[in-house]
């Protein structure tokens, strides 16, 4: 074989690698779905005795679980299938810190989502379809919960690093902040803070259930609000923006730095979460997610980071810097103050 034939050999399965990618993510998100991974966390099970728990097909229950102990989700012990360790740790146990079993039935959704992309492509919007998932109450629901998953994890680790005042009591704002995990996550950490979630009627409704299970809310409350109707109070130490700058187009990121240099006290910060890092390596995550958000959110794109510095010079803020967390959050926060 010619370097030149051995060369378009490996781009000819290269194509085929990612054309594929969707299989193995749709294997993943069908077994959650149709409970494979709860009810194999009782103990192994034949694929026929899995099918009457399910109630599926056995001829094709076992093509779905050869396809899962293929791709390291499932193990097999002569006829009978268990879960690996992966799927025991993060889709198996509802109550487990690492468990993802609700952003994999949301992930679901957005597949469903994506397949859409061709029009939000070529109109450059979001395509109407979209538009309509948003309208059900569930949707938020189920939204709220796949990001509650990745709260859980990360944000004791997110709350250690967030510069919250020692010495006296300190008020956080968590705007947008959705399910209340950060909040919840902080008051623990720290005992002298309260803080306040500020969220849409249906997610403010969500967060409240949340805050009062985890047995919060005495500590943590929520506000109903707009961010783009409303100010967001005053006199805060901290205020988080979380997930939240990618929904809103330029004008109203930069009007929402305002709002939150007006709610802070002299001397209070602003932590930021979600932003396209100019030092990632390929910029797939980022390039993948500014497509996202055009399927999902009428004007928004995620902010790059120099935009946001920009920004928050503009509000008034000083010290912007970027505080690294651990590895496997795969993320960093963008931390600024606004002067004494
Ligand atoms: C991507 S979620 C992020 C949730 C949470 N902060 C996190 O990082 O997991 C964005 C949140 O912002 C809220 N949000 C969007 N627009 C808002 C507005 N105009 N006023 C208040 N909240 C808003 C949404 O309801 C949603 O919960």
């Amino acid at each position: 074989m010619t370097q030149d034939t051995h060369d378009v050999v490996a781009h000819w399965q290269r194509v085929q690698t990612i054309l594929r990618g969707y299989r193995q993510a749709q294997v993943l998100i069908t077994a959650a779905q149709l409970g494979v991974f709860r009810e194999l966390s009782t103990g192994p099970l034949s694929a026929p005795a899995l099918a009457v728990r399910i109630d599926a097909e056995p001829s094709g229950v076992r093509r779905l679980l050869n396809a899962a102990v293929a791709m390291g989700l499932l193990a097999q012990d002569g006829e009978r299938y268990a879960n690996a360790p992966l799927a025991e740790a993060c889709l198996a146990q509802e109550q487990g810190r690492f468990y993802l079993g609700s952003l994999v039935s949301r992930e679901g959704a957005f597949y469903r989502r994506w397949s859409h992309l061709p029009l939000a492509v070529r109109s450059g919007k979001q395509p109407e379809a979209t538009l309509q998932d948003e309208e059900s109450a569930l949707w938020v629901r189920d939204f709220e919960l796949a990001l509650l998953d990745l709260a859980r994890a990360a944000a004791p680790a997110i709350a250690e690093v967030l510069p919250v005042p020692a010495d006296r009591p300190a008020r956080v704002l968590d705007v947008g902040g959705g399910h209340g995990g950060y909040s919840i996550a902080l008051a623990r950490r720290y005992p002298n803070v309260e803080a306040t979630v500020f969220e849409l009627p249906a997610a403010a409704e969500i967060a409240r259930e949340i805050i009062a299970a985890e047995g919060m809310s005495e500590r943590v409350a929520v506000y109903t609000a707009d961010f783009q109707q409303e100010a967001l109070g005053s006199d805060y130490d901290l205020v988080l923006l979380f997930g939240v700058l990618g929904s809103e187009s330029s004008e109203g990121r930069q009007a929402l730095l305002d709002k939150v240099h007006d709610a802070l006290a002299p001397g209070g910060s602003i932590a930021i979460r979600g932003f396209a890092d100019n030092e990632q390596p390929d910029g797939l995550d980022e390039a993948l997610f500014s497509l996202h958000l055009l399927l999902s959110t009428a004007a928004g794109d995620s902010p790059t980071l120099d935009d946001l510095h920009q920004g928050l010079i503009t509000a008034g803020f000083v010290q912007p810097r970027l505080i690294p967390l651990p590895d496997w959050i795969g993320s960093t926060l963008l931390v600024a103050d606004k002067p004494q």
